[in-house]
């Protein structure tokens, strides 16, 4: 399969990444391609990427599946919500977050203050369709996903749009998603 090419140039980029002066923190709920679009947009802008669900993974030495598991949901809130921190302070280029650290609001305002917050928004239906590729996310495993993702989204969409950056995810090559990010920052920085 040969790479999707971006659709903007290589002068544009780095014109663009020239003003980027905070890291770009992406959030937004589960399957709308954070990570995935996160490490493109990195590789775009030449910066570094790091996901923060793999930094608590790392920290905790243990899965997501098995932190909520054995502690619960507030014990990997917490956990979250100290891994975000130390992320925000080591100033990485990008930054993927989990769909539900911007709601604390300790996290949400970190970002807002240390960052850019970049909300990834997505039709529902397209996230039912790419989280059930998966099942290593134990709050979609506690009913009807569809169900799940309705009510998340209803609760937790006054916190995204406190974003001051909303990208619609789209249903092409996450790289026209990266590109739609770089060209949004651009506009409101
Ligand atoms: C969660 C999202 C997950 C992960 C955990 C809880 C949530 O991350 O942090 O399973 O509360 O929405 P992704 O959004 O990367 O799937």
């Amino acid at each position: 399969m040969t790479e999707h090419q971006p659709s903007i140039s290589d002068t544009e980029i780095s014109r663009i990444a020239q003003r980027i002066d905070q890291p770009l923190v992406l959030v937004g709920l589960m399957g709308v391609g954070k990570s995935t679009v996160g490490r493109k947009l990195a590789s775009l802008i030449k910066s570094d990427f790091v996901d923060a669900d793999d930094a608590i993974e790392k920290a905790a030495q243990m899965s997501i599946p098995e932190i909520f598991a054995q502690f619960g949901e507030p014990h990997f809130r917490d956990g979250e919500r100290r891994v975000i921190a130390r992320l925000m302070e080591e100033r990485h280029g990008v930054i993927a977050t989990g769909g539900g650290a911007f709601v604390d609001p300790d996290t949400r305002a970190l970002i807002l203050e240390r960052g850019i917050a970049v909300w990834i928004d997505c039709a529902i239906e397209t996230l039912v369709e790419r989280t059930s590729r998966r099942n290593t996310r134990p709050l979609l495993q506690q009913g009807d996903p569809r169900e799940i993702l309705t009510r998340l989204y209803e609760e937790r969409q006054p916190f995204y749009a406190q974003a001051p950056i909303r990208v619609q995810s789209m249903d092409g090559p996450h790289m026209d998603t990266a590109v739609a990010i770089l060209e949004a920052v651009d506009a409101w920085l």
